[in-house]
């Protein structure tokens, strides 16, 4: 992987360095660990936890549906659960393999614009152009469809902060985005635990500069970080990188901690255990788990204190 030096760092300026602390939102999938489809009750028990041990009112889905292509309907389960429980909700929708119009229909029938802020946006794709699944071209075009047909709706794409800082997406940065999710993982990236946080923010700032000098504002498109994490017991090593519960909390305490200090959204990866999600593929080739990437464990247990500064 790529490393800059840290000139790059010099550049970026958080949008809200000077006013605020970042916002903190939690990834959660939308299938139980059964496989079912999550409904609304699942939903508000989710919420209940991540309301009850941390500081976060906001979430991000990935999909309308399962990992399998059937229709959960996850727009309509969870915005009633989230309005009812003061939670903001950033869908995603996931059109890789010619699904778009597929992913896009449980949105429309479940009228998520009448939900007023508890939409936060809608993010169209996760990491698709760093996979190579689908075109910049076709992303445009899916980001701009979403913006005609919701047109009081952010509307953004996920993808790795290093397709952020290396051209990838300077067309989707130029074509009138308003989200930018820039995913970055110490942990792919074979980090000791100990340069974990330094080097999170390395890929943040060098991702972040990139979005502000292609896009000619500091803060024209609202840049988060659409994920970052760590996986906890159970999980496998990545080289120098050791999952673990005890290194899961020292990334969060020192490196997610850190980035909301400095004024950057940001989304944990994630909420709650999936214990039969199927395995991840990294950079190099090397297959690793992603079934214990929670705080939370799957029955909504969480693993460690998740309350910055307290
Ligand atoms: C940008 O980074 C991604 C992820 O590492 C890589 O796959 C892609 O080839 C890079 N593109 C360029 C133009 O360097
Ligand atoms: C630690 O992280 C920094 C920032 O990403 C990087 O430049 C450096 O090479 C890393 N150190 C090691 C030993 O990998």
């Amino acid at each position: 992987m790529q490393i800059r030096t840290f000139a790059a760092v010099a550049l970026a300026v958080a949008p809200a360095a000077v006013s605020a602390a970042g916002q903190l939102g939690f990834a959660v999938g939308n299938t139980n660990p059964d496989g079912s489809c999550k409904k609304q009750s699942d939903f508000e028990a989710d919420f209940e936890a991540i309301k009850d041990n941390t500081q976060s009112t906001l979430v991000r889905t990935y999909s309308s549906s399962d990992s399998y292509g059937n229709p959960c309907n996850t727009p309509s389960e969870i915005l009633p659960a989230a309005q009812a429980a003061g939670i903001q909700v950033l869908l995603g929708m996931w059109p890789d393999g010619g699904v778009y119009e597929k992913e896009k229909a449980p949105l429309v029938d479940a009228n998520v614009e009448e939900y007023g802020d508890t939409l936060f946006g809608i993010t169209v794709g996760s990491e698709g152009m760093y996979r190579g699944t689908y075109s910049q071209n076709e992303l445009i075009t899916w980001i701009g469809d979403m913006k005609a047909t919701f047109p009081s709706t952010k509307i953004g794409t996920a993808d790795s902060w290093n397709c952020w800082n290396n051209g990838t997406m300077d067309g989707i940065i130029k074509s009138g985005i308003d989200l930018v999710l820039a995913n970055g993982f110490a942990y792919w990236q074979y980090q000791h635990i100990s340069n974990a946080t330094a080097t999170y923010f390395d890929d943040m700032a060098q991702a972040l500069a990139h979005v502000q000098e292609v896009s000619g504002s500091i803060d024209g498109i609202h840049f988060m970080s659409g994920e970052t994490g760590w996986p906890g017991d159970g999980g496998t090593d990545a080289g120098a990188a050791k999952a673990g519960t005890d290194n899961e909390e020292t990334y969060f305490n020192s490196a997610v901690c850190a980035m909301l200090e400095w004024g950057i959204d940001l989304f944990w990866f994630e909420a709650f255990d999936e214990p039969n999600k199927a395995d991840a593929i990294g950079d190099d080739g090397q297959v690793a788990s992603e079934q214990y990437w929670g705080s939370f464990t799957s029955d909504r247990t969480p693993k460690f204190n998740m309350m910055c500064g307290a």
